[in-house]
């Protein structure tokens, strides 16, 4: 069977701080430090709805996720630059590796599919702007079970959907929190470390592979 490669999306995929340049505009020279703490938020708000089951779109996290931030740093938006921000969010550009390194992985035979916390329709819409769309076999969201990552059950879900079997399937993520997931679900997980800065839970738990960026996938998990 071939090997099926399920790729998480924002921040591996797609560069969750993509949007710094048009927050510099609002909020100066905190843009940097507000993009890491809206795209933090984003992320607790996700797991704590998962474990509260108590499910909205990854996107009402996300813009919940901007006016939370947006309080903590006392920079209010006006309407048309909170619809402004939220609509370029839907389009945040792909790191400059994704292209180049999923067509070598397609080339080499791997069975891409992305894997989001993303709606489908938001990923799609993410993965066309990219121009990198037709890469992929499919998309799979969190969204058809109404929680998120890391619970178990989208790993599974994941599977069925992709008609894939655990100890062929390998998750590639940028997001520890996802890595231990799926590594916990029996899978395998590359870890794509995008700074050499960028830290790793101390779970005892490692990723099967740990590489730079995407052009260096095919060969860590081939070897
Ligand atoms: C995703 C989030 C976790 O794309 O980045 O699923």
């Amino acid at each position: 069977m071939a090997v099926t490669l399920a790729f998480d999306v924002y921040g591996t995929l797609i560069d969750t701080q993509g949007l710094v340049a048009m927050l510099r505009a609002i909020v100066g020279d905190r843009a940097p430090d507000f993009s890491r703490a809206w795209r933090e938020r984003q992320l607790e708000y996700t797991f704590r709805r998962a474990l509260m089951q108590n499910y909205v779109p990854f996107a009402v996290c996300t813009a919940q996720a901007l006016d939370h931030t947006c309080d903590r740093f006392k920079a209010p938006l006006t309407a048309e630059q909170r619809a402004a921000v939220l609509e370029a969010y839907r389009t945040l550009p792909a790191f400059d590796d994704a292209a180049d390194g999923l067509a070598r992985l397609r080339a080499a035979g791997f069975r891409l599919y992305a894997f989001s916390n993303g709606t489908a329709e938001a990923v799609r819409t993410l993965l066309d702007a990219a121009g990198i769309a037709e890469l992929f076999l499919g998309i799979v969201s969190t969204d058809d079970l109404r929680s998120y990552k890391p619970n178990p059950a989208v790993y599974s879900h994941f599977l069925r959907a992709a008609g894939a079997a655990g100890a062929e399937t390998w998750l590639v993520s940028s997001n520890p929190f996802d890595i231990i997931g799926a590594l916990s679900s029996g899978w395998r997980a590359a870890w794509v470390r995008r700074s050499p800065d960028a830290p790793f839970d101390p779970w005892g738990i490692q990723p099967t592979v740990t590489v730079p960026g995407l052009r260096d996938l095919a060969a860590a998990i081939a070897g």
